[in-house]
């Protein structure tokens, strides 16, 4: 780095010297013509008010007067002196000073009294630099002599001089403050940043401290430099994580599934076949943020889970288009790479219209098969013209996806929840050849509940086009099979949970989804829970002793009111808390084009502030709500910092926030309230389960979080980590896509034969 600034401040100075050089002999140059150019003028004013003296002095024939005149003007600025010469060159009267070295007319004199015209010449006369001026003499038009006016130019020189001495010292300030500036820039924007960089590399490199904790350098300068630096610091960092949990598993003799084992376990079990993944919301989404383009990652369960596994094997994951920007982003097949810092697999974009996502994604999907599946009293919606949108829609993303499957061998796909109930069917048709499963994210109602749908049978058939059907649990299995036997006509086999519909089988089996559950860091929180949590609550403009917090998309299903309802029961019932809890809901705003959604925003606000303007005093009050969206980041101090995590749904097909809680709580405390009519409740019997319609039971499970003893906290929290940490979202995919790649297509439910295979890889854990 040393030699690398001497090289540069070297040829600074040199490159510097030279310009400035080059700009002063052109200024030199400037300056002597002008001087010059002065003198010319001045000989000329002074000759011409001469001439018509000496003329007359000539006529007259009076040499005395002559003297006097040219000796009268000889006292001028600059003037050597003054000659005049008869028309044979004869000096006639000369200044005393000029005598000896005019007595000889010069050439230029000689020049003028031969052509008869003034001239001048600029020579040295003796040792010394002049300017002779000549004018002819006339008398009536006839030569009659010339009048030579010598200025001394010696000054022009030591003017030149001066300018060449000024012009050089401004250029020696110059160099030095210049290589001084570029000295410090070099160190401040150049130097620094490179050093701060190979700092933090060497440290992310001797993993002296977890890569969470150094924070990458500010390379400002250099931006692109800085974005591959990261990515490069970020790939080896996981790496190397992966590593060490690998041999720290290897250690205890754990077989935990991590990203980089469902990598190789996909890529073992599709061996040359592709991945496809079909879903409504994309992982990527470009949105607009004033003249600049953004990529954002939806926070969703789905996109956690599916992103490794779509990494590791280089496969396609097809989506809608929803950000206000997609369009520019993809090539003219609509795909891209994706992640954008680190491409490995693609996305392809569906475009929909206004009409088809009204119809389809609103309409039929969300105001009809979503409540019709939740069990939450809000009545499903049927619309034909929905149904026919969705049918559209459906067909449109069977088209793009068969396009992407063109000339592939043994696809597999994986077709994601209730936006897509046709797709199996429709894919199966075209390349029967292919792989196909659904996972269906929500419940599955029980076949009275599902009943009233319309389309009921087409959806069913839609359905069984799937070699596989996943559930969260096997309670939705078992609603789903009774709705198939209720429906179709078709051969159900209990036993092994698998439908023969004419000549093709799709098993049915439960998948838990998850999460990631990330390493305890490596050094202990930085700061205590209760630190964290008045830091939070203080940003709010709380002050509080205990906190709750409840996260979610603002959505009917998940119990918002009646939570807050419980709130308020339990503060009703246990004033001592009231000043000392506060409940922080996080709620996103979800589908807000729907009018139920829409009103429930507004229902939601209403009741917070009916339940705060009852209680609150001073700095407290007893609910905080937070109705934007949050990404992981911002979630995670509130899941740390918090006593109790309030769960209520009163429908869940799983619940992720439940596990996101507690996989977050690396300190074994914090208790978590939870509905039993989520999917989670199966797995999390350590949570304190309520009915949330049951206001008082959920208010008494506050009570019980708050005043819970510390052991049985841990104890309680501890076997809920080790189920989700076991559980996680990376055996939920590699259990899914086994199950698939074990899906004999040759053989018939007859032979018995796929069956055993069927029976044999059995459900996920
Ligand atoms: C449910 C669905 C998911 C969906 C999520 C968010 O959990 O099962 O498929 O991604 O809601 O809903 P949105 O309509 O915003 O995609």
């Amino acid at each position: 780095m040393r030699l690398l600034s001497a090289r540069l401040i070297v040829s600074l100075i040199i490159g510097v010297t030279l310009v400035s050089l080059c700009s002063s002999y052109y200024q030199v140059l400037v300056q002597q013509n002008a001087l010059r150019k002065d003198v010319q003028r001045r000989a000329e004013v002074l000759g011409d008010s001469l001439t018509r003296n000496v003329e007359r002095d000539l006529e007259r024939n009076e040499p005395q007067a002559l003297q006097r005149t040219v000796q009268r003007f000889a006292n001028r600025e600059h003037l050597a002196g003054l000659a005049v010469y008869d028309p044979k060159g004869r000096v006639i009267a000369v200044t005393t000073d000029l005598e000896p070295i005019m007595a000889t007319a010069p050439a230029v004199v000689t020049r003028v009294l031969q052509q008869d015209q003034s001239a001048d010449s600029f020579q040295k006369l003796g040792s010394a630099s002049v300017n002779i001026y000549v004018q002819p003499l006339h008398r009536q038009n006839q030569v009659i002599g010339a009048l030579a006016i010598v200025h001394d130019t010696g000054y022009i020189r030591s003017e030149s001089l001066r300018i060449w001495r000024e012009t050089f010292l401004s250029a020696l300030a110059h160099v030095v403050l210049i290589a001084f500036i570029t000295l410090l820039i070099v160190r401040w924007s150049v130097a620094g940043p490179i050093a701060r960089t190979a700092h933090w590399m060497k440290a992310l490199r001797t993993g002296r401290a977890p890569a969470t904790r150094i924070k990458a350098p500010d390379l400002e300068l250099f931006r692109p430099l800085a974005r591959e630096v990261a990515t490069f610091a970020e790939s080896l960092n996981t790496a190397r994580s992966a590593a060490e949990l690998e041999a720290r598993l290897r250690e205890k003799g754990e077989s935990l599934w991590t990203a980089e084992r469902l990598a190789v376990h996909v890529r073992a079990r599709l061996e040359d076949g592709r991945l496809f993944v079909v879903s409504n919301r994309e992982p990527y989404m470009h949105m607009r943020r004033g003249k600049a383009v953004e990529v954002n990652v939806p926070p969703s369960g789905l996109v956690t889970a599916l992103e490794p596994v779509l990494r590791a094997c280089d496969g396609t994951w097809v989506a809608h288009g929803s950000g206000d920007a997609d369009l520019e982003a993809v090539d003219s097949r609509d795909r891209l790479r994706v992640p954008p810092d680190d491409p490995r697999y693609t996305l392809r974009r569906v475009w929909l219209t206004k009409e088809e996502e009204e119809g389809y994604y609103y309409g039929f999907a969300n105001e009809g098969l979503w409540p019709l599946c939740h069990i939450a009293h809000a009545r499903p919606i049927f619309r034909a013209k929905d149904w026919k949108f969705y049918q559209e829609v459906n067909r449109k993303f069977a088209d793009a996806l068969l396009e992407e499957m063109e000339g592939t061998i043994r696809p597999v796909v994986l077709v994601q929840d209730y936006h897509f109930a046709l797709l199996p069917r429709m894919i199966k048709q075209s390349r029967p050849d292919a792989r196909v499963a659904i996972f269906w994210h929500i419940p599955w109602p029980h076949q009275e509940a599902f009943g009233i749908c319309p389309w009921q049978k087409e959806l069913i058939d839609g359905l069984l086009g799937a070699d596989l059907i996943g559930f969260h649990i096997q309670s939705h299995c078992t609603n789903f099979l009774q709705t198939v036997d209720r429906i179709v006509e078709s051969r159900i086999n209990w036993e092994h949970f698998s439908v023969q519909r004419l000549d093709h089988l799709t098993a049915v089996r439960p998948f838990p989804i998850s999460v990631d559950f990330p390493q305890a860091p490596a050094e202990p929180a930085p700061e205590p829970p209760y630190v964290e949590r008045s830091a939070l609550l203080k940003a709010l403009g709380i002050e509080a002793t205990f906190m709750g917090i409840g996260v979610d998309r603002l959505d009917y299903t998940k119990g918002i009111l009646e939570r807050f309802l419980a709130v308020e029961r339990f503060l009703e019932k246990y004033p001592r808390y009231q000043g000392s809890f506060t409940f922080v809901q996080i709620g996103a705003p979800s589908r807000t084009h729907i009018k139920r959604y829409h009103d429930l925003q507004a229902e939601v606000e209403a009741e917070a502030d009916r339940i705060n303007w009852r209680f609150q005093m001073e700095r407290w009050k007893p609910i905080a709500l937070l109705n934007r969206q949050h990404n992981h980041q911002e979630i995670q101090p509130y899941y740390r910092a918090a006593d109790l995590c309030l769960v209520t749904s009163l429908h869940d097909g799983m619940n992720l926030v439940a596990k996101e809680f507690v996989a977050a709580r690396h300190d074994e405390r914090g208790v978590l309230v939870l509905s039993c009519f989520t999917g989670a409740a199966r797995e999390l019997r350590d949570a304190l389960q309520v009915n949330p319609y049951d206001i008082d039971q959920s208010a008494e499970a506050i009570r019980a979080a708050l005043e819970m003893e510390p052991e049985e906290k841990q104890m309680r929290m501890q076997h809920m980590r080790k189920i989700v940490r076991e559980n996680n979202v990376y055996r939920w995919a590699g259990n899914l896509i086994a199950e698939l790649c074990e899906v004999r297509l040759d053989l018939q439910e007859g032979t018995g034969e796929r069956h055993q295979i069927a029976a044999s890889v059995g459900g996920s854990g």
